[in-house]
């Protein structure tokens, strides 16, 4: 077990570069399945359920091999057992991405029911009733997904909620159905785009890439290849919020600032003094306190839900009241129990949370309940006065490459310690 110790007060300075996507690399990897052949996965960041999802593909009979750190080489071609157990999907959602793939090419999947999590009940319905829609017959039993077709069918399917993963699996299953599909209120996150991306390199046929139409003309067979991750915009969102709050000065490499144009806008009417190229974005802070800024998460180019943990707590100490609207799950703020031990006026009401900034912060041991809070925590550790303490830091380490090597770069005052 471990856990981080953070000395609050230091303002972050200097600069780090991001790492690949942990949201488009997961998809990325399930859709090779889909290729014949080797395809070289690069730039994928070192993360658990990078890990998790990797296992996941080589119990399947997947020859899978990680070589000089961020490249993943795969060939899916003899795939013996088309299945995710529970053991594997409860630790990571996102393994139902392998349900597409798996139907796709192997017309059979047994994929364990994704239960809730902590942030809320995540069904997966879109994406059954769309496999369903293009001839699968599934079932579900003893909490699983049986799902068995002859070759998959083209077919015109709406999406009832904009679901990134529920368009990513239909994407995928669509390449090799038989003649055309159009998904319609697909998701345009920039990681489904770039799932896009791989899929035509592949030498998949879709045309409204970045649109919420996707047009999907089924081929034969896909081919494996090369393709480099995007950079993680959460995690480049998650330190430029870090930066700000702790009134500092740093620039992110390897960062794409079109990505996350929504979060810089509400950085930018926090006060910060944002200046960006093509692949890098600088912040400056000047000490200043942040400006209360409100937030409502919404779907790309929407404000993302996933940076809403981390602008709980800027808000926190801002100089004012904000309101932050969480409208894509129902249990995500359960961080704000954890600020308001550190001294956070901040009360929720529904799907609101009223945050009256205070002055600072009081260091604090706490919790990490799920992967966004436990970076709106470790923000919260590094403004505050005083030592913080994160216990159940296994949520960080799913989604965030080396978080406190990259922190200590920047001169933060944190360590992970053996418990
Ligand atoms: C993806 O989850 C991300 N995970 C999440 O990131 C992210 O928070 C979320 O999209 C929203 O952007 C990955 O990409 C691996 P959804 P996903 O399906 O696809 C409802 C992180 O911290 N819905 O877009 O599971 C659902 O309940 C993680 O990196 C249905 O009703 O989310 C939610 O209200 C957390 N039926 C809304 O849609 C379905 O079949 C959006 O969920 C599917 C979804």
């Amino acid at each position: 077990m471990e856990k981080i110790v953070i000395q609050g007060g230091q303002p972050l300075s200097g600069s780090i570069s991001a790492s690949g996507a942990k949201n488009a690399v997961l998809p990325i990897i399930a859709a090779s399945i889909v290729g014949s052949g080797t395809s070289v996965i690069k730039n994928v960041p070192h993360l658990d359920d990078v890990t998790t999802m990797n296992e996941l593909l080589i119990q399947m009979g997947v020859k899978l091999t990680v070589n000089d750190t961020t490249n993943v080489e795969i060939c899916a071609d003899n795939i013996d057992n088309p299945s995710a157990p529970y053991e594997t999907v409860k630790t990571m959602r996102a393994s139902i991405l392998v349900l597409g793939p798996l139907l796709t090419k192997y017309g059979k999947a047994e994929v364990s029911l994704p239960g809730g999590c902590a942030i809320g009940a995540r069904p997966v319905d879109i994406h059954l009733k769309g496999l369903e829609a293009m001839g699968a017959k599934i079932r579900v039993e003893n909490g699983y997904i049986i799902a068995k077709s002859e070759r998959l069918q083209g077919c015109q399917f709406y999406m009832d909620k904009v679901t990134v993963t529920g368009t990513e699996n239909l994407l995928i299953a669509a390449t090799l159905a038989e003649g055309e599909t159009l998904l319609e209120n697909c998701a345009t996150e920039p990681e489904v785009i770039d799932l896009t991306r791989y899929l035509i390199n592949m030498g998949a046929k879709i045309e409204g890439i970045g649109t919420s139409v996707l047009r999907i003309t089924g081929v034969e067979s896909l081919q494996g290849c090369e393709h480099t991750v995007i950079p993680d915009r959460i995690e480049v969102g998650t330190f430029l919020v870090a930066a700000a709050a702790t009134g500092g000065e740093i620039t992110i490499k390897k960062a794409n600032p079109y990505d996350l144009e929504s979060v810089l806008i509400k950085l930018r009417q926090a006060g910060a003094e944002i200046s960006t190229t093509d692949d890098s974005i600088s912040l400056k802070m000047h000490g200043k306190r942040p400006n209360p800024v409100n937030i409502n998460t919404a779907p790309h180019p929407a404000f993302p839900t996933d940076m809403q943990a981390q602008f709980c707590t800027l808000n926190a100490i801002a100089s004012g009241y904000s309101i932050v609207t969480e409208n894509l799950f129902e249990n995500r703020f359960m961080h704000i129990n954890e600020l308001v031990r550190m001294g956070a006026d901040i009360t929720v009401a529904n799907k609101q949370a009223i945050i009256n900034g205070v002055k600072h912060l009081n260091g604090a041991p706490t919790t990490a309940t799920d992967l966004r809070a436990s970076a709106s925590l470790v923000i919260a550790g590094l403004v505050a006065k005083g030592i913080t303490e994160i216990f159940d830091i296994h949520y960080i380490d799913r989604g965030y490459e080396v978080i406190e090597e990259k922190l200590n770069q920047l001169g933060a005052k944190i360590k992970r310690v053996t418990i």
